[in-house]
């Protein structure tokens, strides 16, 4: 038996989460049984899709349950192993976050010997980076040449866009809260034009601006005011991917309308909302060309990384307050090596 901490879904939130919605309990991890293994969690993704599981609704993935751990993508450490294909020391990919330890089977990924830091399966080469990946040229089909807006560009999965497009041969025009995650945009990711939301007066007016002839594809990570802008931005024929709306994460009561969605009749705009794990029996499509650009440089991956359980509340809650550079991350066993750029809280 190994003592555990885990984070437990205390009551649900109502507007933005706050910390007594979560509680932390210690449990006993009994020894792994005939084909499971013991895996010590050391890294540990929070996730805006999270916060829609706080609820008590039918959605695409079931709602977490109150008084009952919290689930999500984690990588983590075989200790012991009663499992042919897993031994001591193999660090394997998996969805029993929100916990120090977890026993496992053979459901749970095996991480290749890449030579890639653990940390990047759960962003650039993991759930964000597909989303990314998939949102941009399957779901929006981005041409070589194209005029591009992406909101959330300084998150996980928008940084991933922004580079992805990049890549491309696409000018790329990106969102996000403040002026440093702007300066990190414009000089790491190659985004030839960055607007900090927070502090234009008209979003509409500064997308105009940064795109003067149109955007030919919108990538929404944000919803709201970001799509209002978008779509009166957006040329003839232009295409989004809805991806997230994360500025309506929170609402509460019938929240706010798009005041102007007539725009998709008249410009025969085409929207497109997609759940990346709808892909990921093509997930290698991806992979294999993100992996060699990671290795030629040309990839870039940032975290912002929350030291031990005791502050996974604490990252849940930054994602809305834009607390994260890059993708967020909770550490649970600080030993282990760190990707490339970490900044940590
Ligand atoms: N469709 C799919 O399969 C799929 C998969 C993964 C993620 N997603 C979606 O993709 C989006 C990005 O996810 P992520 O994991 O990469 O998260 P993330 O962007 O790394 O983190 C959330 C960021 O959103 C911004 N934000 C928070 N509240 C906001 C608001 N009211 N208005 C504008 N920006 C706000 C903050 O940055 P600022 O400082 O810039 O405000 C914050 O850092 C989310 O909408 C998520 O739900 C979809």
């Amino acid at each position: 038996m190994v003592a555990s901490r885990e984070i437990h879904l205390n009551s649900r939130p109502h507007g933005m989460p706050r910390k007594d919605n979560f509680r932390t309990i210690t449990v006993e991890v009994p020894e792994p049984g005939p084909g499971e293994f013991l895996i010590r969690n050391v890294w540990m993704s929070v996730d805006p899709y999270m916060r829609g599981r706080m609820h008590d609704r039918e959605s695409y993935i079931p709602p977490f349950q109150l008084n009952a751990p919290l689930e999500g993508g984690a990588v983590g450490e075989v200790l012991r192993s009663h499992h042919p294909d897993f031994k001591p020391g193999d660090m394997v990919l998996h969805m029993r976050g929100w916990r120090e330890y977890a026993l496992g089977d053979g459901s749970m990924v095996k991480l290749p010997p890449t030579g890639a830091p653990a940390d990047l399966y759960l962003g650039l080469l993991g759930i964000p980076g597909l989303t990314a990946y998939f949102g941009l040229f399957d779901i929006a089909g981005l041409q070589k040449g194209e005029t591009v807006f992406i909101s959330g560009g300084a998150g996980a999965v928008g940084s991933v866009a922004i580079q992805l497009a990049k890549i491309h041969g696409c000018h790329v025009i990106a969102s996000c809260g403040s002026d440093e995650k702007a300066h990190w945009l414009r000089e790491e990711t190659g985004a030839d034009h960055v607007i900090n939301y927070r502090t234009v007066d008209d979003l509409n007016a500064a997308l105009r601006a940064a795109a003067p002839e149109g955007i030919d594809v919108y990538f929404d990570n944000v919803g709201g005011e970001h799509l209002e802008a978008a779509l009166d931005c957006l040329k003839l024929n232009g295409r989004i991917a809805a991806c997230g709306m994360i500025s309506q994460y929170n609402d509460v009561g019938e929240g706010v309308g798009i005041r102007n969605l007539l725009m998709v009749v008249g410009k025969r705009l085409t929207i497109k909302g997609f759940i990346v794990s709808d892909y990921m029996h093509r997930r290698e499509e991806a992979l294999v060309p993100m992996m060699q650009w990671y290795h030629e440089g040309r990839l870039n991956s940032r975290s912002t990384v929350f030291e031990g359980i005791e502050s996974a509340a604490d990252a849940m809650i930054g994602l809305f307050e834009g607390t994260n550079t890059g993708k967020m991350l909770v550490n649970l066993c600080s030993h282990q090596q760190h990707g490339i750029e970490v900044e940590f809280i």
